[in-house]
């Protein structure tokens, strides 16, 4: 049995991530400070005994490295964020307190207890900047100029990474994922347009669509997903790997699958385009299958039905 620690492990992916690894039979430790994480999200993973712990922390605090050598996890899994494009736009110092100097304290408390490997959310949305060429590749991460705080931030972590991994001894994977969709999703967030959509469909409400709805990003359900990051454990040492579906799907084509699945016969509300945000998006993911052994597997439609389902509460 691997001991792995999970940061942001109450939230949307990570609580998710959580409950996989402990199915697997690992023991997990996971650290969230409910910033936008859960309780509630953390059910399914106390129902596992003593196989699971959570503390409620800050990845900042300096009880952060008593708390690994406690534990002593053998893979960390990173994913505590400040994870809006909005929030880094309005507070780029809260984005960047908690994206670099929370990553160098899990890096230096991982280091400390020797763990093997961080397996790190990057964004596929935001460290390439305005892609050129798309499908978006990984290697388009050197030289990109990400429009948002948080993209830099993001992108920042990759360099952090990389030193870490050559200077200090541990391994590293970062996914560069894609816009996750899926069960769980906070549809109160500004990241999840696919949970905003659903969850004023079925309430009757018109979604807004900001801009001329012709932006397109490629989405990634949470189960391919967290799929990946386990896929991670065993492969993909020092390298960025993008998870995503490589397809471009426009806000308008969304609006419409929703519309359709929840039988929303609603015009949606427009309004103007955000700052920060790409107008098109679609990552290749030809290397993941040799990197890292994952392919997604369930296609867009299937993915929303099932979100659908989920904020019906069936
Ligand atoms: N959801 C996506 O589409 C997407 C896309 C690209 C990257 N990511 C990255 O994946 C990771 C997980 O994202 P998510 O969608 O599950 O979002 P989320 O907000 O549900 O998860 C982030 C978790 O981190 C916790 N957290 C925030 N600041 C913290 C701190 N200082 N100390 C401890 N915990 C803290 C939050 O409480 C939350 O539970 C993030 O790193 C995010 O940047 C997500």
């Amino acid at each position: 049995m691997t001991t792995v620690l999970v940061t942001g492990g109450a939230g949307f992916i990570g609580s998710q991530l959580a409950e996989r690894l402990l199915a697997e039979g690992h023991r997990v430790v996971s650290v969230d400070d409910l910033s936008t994480g859960r309780i509630a999200n953390l059910v399914e993973a106390r129902g596992y005994g003593k196989e699971f712990s959570f503390f409620n922390m800050d990845v900042r605090a300096d009880g952060l490295a008593s708390l690994f050598e406690r534990n002593r996890p053998e893979v960390v899994f990173h994913l505590a964020a400040q994870a809006g494009v909005r929030p880094s736009l309005e507070d780029p110092v809260h984005d960047a307190s908690v994206n670099i100097m929370g990553l160098l304290n899990v890096l230096e408390a991982a280091v400390g207890v020797g763990a093997r490997k961080v397996i790190y959310a990057a964004s596929g949305g935001t460290v390439y900047g305005e892609p050129r060429r798309l499908p978006v590749k990984e290697s388009a991460a050197q030289g990109s100029r990400p429009m948002s705080p948080y993209g830099i931030s993001k992108k920042v972590g990759l360099d952090y990474l990389s030193y870490y991994q050559r200077y200090r001894g541990i391994d590293f994977t970062a996914l560069g994922l894609g816009n996750v969709y899926g069960p769980r999703q906070d549809p109160t967030g500004e990241a999840g347009v696919v949970a905003i959509f659903a969850s004023q469909m079925i309430s009757g409400q018109a979604p807004t669509i900001f801009g001329d709805g012709n932006q397109t990003r490629d989405y990634v359900f949470i189960d391919d997903t967290v799929h990946a990051f386990v896929q991670a454990m065993d492969g993909g040492s020092g390298k960025l790997v993008n998870v995503g579906t490589g397809l471009e799907t426009s806000v308008n084509h969304l609006y419409r699958l929703l519309s359709e699945i929840t039988g929303f016969a609603g015009e949606p509300e427009h309004g103007p385009q955000p700052a920060g945000e790409l107008r098109r998006m679609a990552l290749d993911i030809s290397a993941a299958p040799s990197a890292i052994a994952w392919k997604p597997w369930t296609h867009l439609e299937d993915g929303l039905a099932e979100t659908v389902a989920y904020l019906k509460g069936i």
